[in-house]
């Protein structure tokens, strides 16, 4: 553990962030004791999750894909003194030597019941018109931790939301994200966090 009693957190984004979004509120409220967070990282700078970084006081690097993609990634997280990983919308693969290093410590969120509609292709809106293909009648959101395989690792939170008839793969992906997936990260995120300070990861 370094400085105080909270684990300095990497949020990893490459959209709008609404789950950064989530965080930085759970933060602000109090409802992060276990986790800091201490720095943002996009694959592209014109994500719009590094606005919503930037107002709230938290550092954003841009890391894109392409040559000494670990070795930026590795000088970044160790230059801000990170021990914990949220993938919060991330839609690179991580390098393996990223997901070693931070082997237990690094979580994803996925707009599903996994490990139902998960793995290679499955992301964004596909998700959401798959389980309306399938004729599901409920879907929900994961946070696992992450390994070398695409929404892999073992499950930390589930939350589960009815699919309603007339649903969208639109609305179906805007309920999953208020209903489920703001709430169970940062609940994650803390219970992650807290692990680690006790020592348990
Ligand atoms: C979310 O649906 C998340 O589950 C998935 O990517 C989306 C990111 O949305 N991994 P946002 O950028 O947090 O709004």
């Amino acid at each position: 553990m370094l400085t105080d009693d909270r684990v300095r957190v990497a949020v990893f984004v490459s959209g709008g962030g609404t789950n950064l979004q989530a965080l930085l509120d759970a933060s602000k409220y109090g409802q992060l004791p276990s986790a800091e967070i201490a720095l943002v990282i996009a694959d592209r700078p014109d994500a719009g999750a590094l606005e919503r970084a930037a107002s709230a006081g938290v550092v954003g690097a841009v890391v894109a894909p392409g040559k000494m993609f670990t070795e930026r990634l590795r000088e970044v997280l160790s230059s801000h003194m990170i021990e914990m990983v949220v993938l919060a919308g991330y839609l690179q693969k991580i390098p393996e030597a990223i997901v070693d290093r931070y082997e237990g410590r690094m979580i994803n969120i996925h707009p599903s019941l996994l490990p139902k509609f998960g793995g290679k292709g499955w992301y964004g809106l596909r998700v959401h018109r798959g389980v309306l293909e399938q004729g599901e009648k409920a879907t929900g959101a994961t946070v696992h931790v992450v390994t070398a395989e695409f929404d892999d690792g073992p499950i930390i939170l589930q939350k589960s939301v009815d699919v309603r008839d007339g649903d969208t793969p639109e609305s179906l992906q805007e309920r999953v994200k208020v209903e489920a997936e703001w709430q169970i990260l940062p609940a994650a995120t803390e219970q992650v966090a807290a692990e680690i300070v006790a020592g348990q990861r």
